[in-house]
């Protein structure tokens, strides 16, 4: 089958004309020393829009979401956030890590209340809004928790409720749920679907699951070669809300198998060049 006929693909990246573009990336490069991670990278993230990003292992995609929270000083190009270039961390972006990042002394409320803490609010709203956020992620009752005394899956519950307490409007994931097991996973993934129906955020969501790309994405931009730029940016255009009905669809298989092509090419050219 001829994927590239089936599926609307654009090497140029398009600016979402629903919305703004909340995060915009233009022309972004990374250096180590001698080690170049990626370079020209330009990607556009609307207000109320999930891009995911796949790419092989090493290819940059945690150095990219480090430029976007402002951790990381890009080495050429620059990232705006709401039409400012981001040159330190930004109020109001928040991360998700793939190994949880809690605090393993504190209890579910206080990982949760950390980043309000941080931002100074009143001790009285802390006490209120926590609770809401351990609620909607389904960790009621665990406030008194830590962390070793829960599941990988909860823990990942957890993370969330700290990074949607800030209300952020940017919402970063690094392959989020790669340290659960796989039904754990299928899980968390449409509960943050779910959630994000609630609350609509500029997601750009990191994972080296195709499958798990394509069905949280309104976009996926793949990154390759080396150093790694954008190779291509597939709009997924299946319905919202996104269920496991999604899996199911024909279009869903298309998807999923064009981005896999993509990616294979690569793999199976970095596997020559090991051989070489
Ligand atoms: N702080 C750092 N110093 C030097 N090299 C780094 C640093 N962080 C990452 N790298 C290198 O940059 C490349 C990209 O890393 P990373 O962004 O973690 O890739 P990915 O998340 O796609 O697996 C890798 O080769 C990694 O070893
Ligand atoms: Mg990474």
């Amino acid at each position: 089958m001829n994927h590239q006929a089936t599926v609307a693909a654009s090497r140029a990246v398009p600016a979402t004309s629903t919305s703004p573009a909340r995060i915009r990336v233009q022309g972004l490069g990374k250096c180590y020393g001698t080690l170049e991670v990626f370079r020209d990278v330009h990607m556009d993230v609307g207000d109320r829009e999930i891009v995911a990003i796949v790419g092989p292992s090493g290819c940059g995609k945690t150095t990219l979401l480090r430029c976007i929270d402002g951790l990381v000083p890009p080495s050429a190009g620059k990232v705006d956030i709401s039409g400012t270039e981001v040159t330190a961390p930004v109020p109001g972006v928040a991360m998700v890590f793939q190994q949880f990042g809690l605090f393993p002394w504190k209890t579910v409320f206080n990982n949760v209340a950390y980043g309000l803490k941080l931002a100074g609010v009143a001790k009285g709203e802390i006490r209120e809004r926590v609770p809401k956020f351990i609620k909607l992620v389904g960790l009621a009752g665990f406030e008194d928790a830590y962390p070793y005394q829960l599941s990988g899956g909860m823990q990942q519950r957890c993370g969330l409720a700290r990074a949607l307490a800030i209300e952020p409007n940017v919402l970063l994931m690094d392959e989020p749920f790669a340290a659960v097991d796989a039904q754990t996973r299928e899980i968390l993934q449409f509960e943050l679907l779910r959630i994000w129906q609630m609350r609509p955020t500029s997601m750009v969501f990191v994972t080296h699951s195709i499958e798990e790309a394509v069905l949280m994405g309104h976009r996926v931009v793949v990154l390759k070669g080396r150093p790694a730029t954008v190779f291509e940016t597939i709009t997924v255009d299946l319905p919202f809300p996104r269920s496991r009905e999604t899996l199911t669809l024909p279009r869903f298989a298309t998807l999923r198998e064009h981005v896999w092509t993509t990616l294979m090419d690569e793999a199976r050219a970095a596997e020559l060049q090991l051989q070489r």
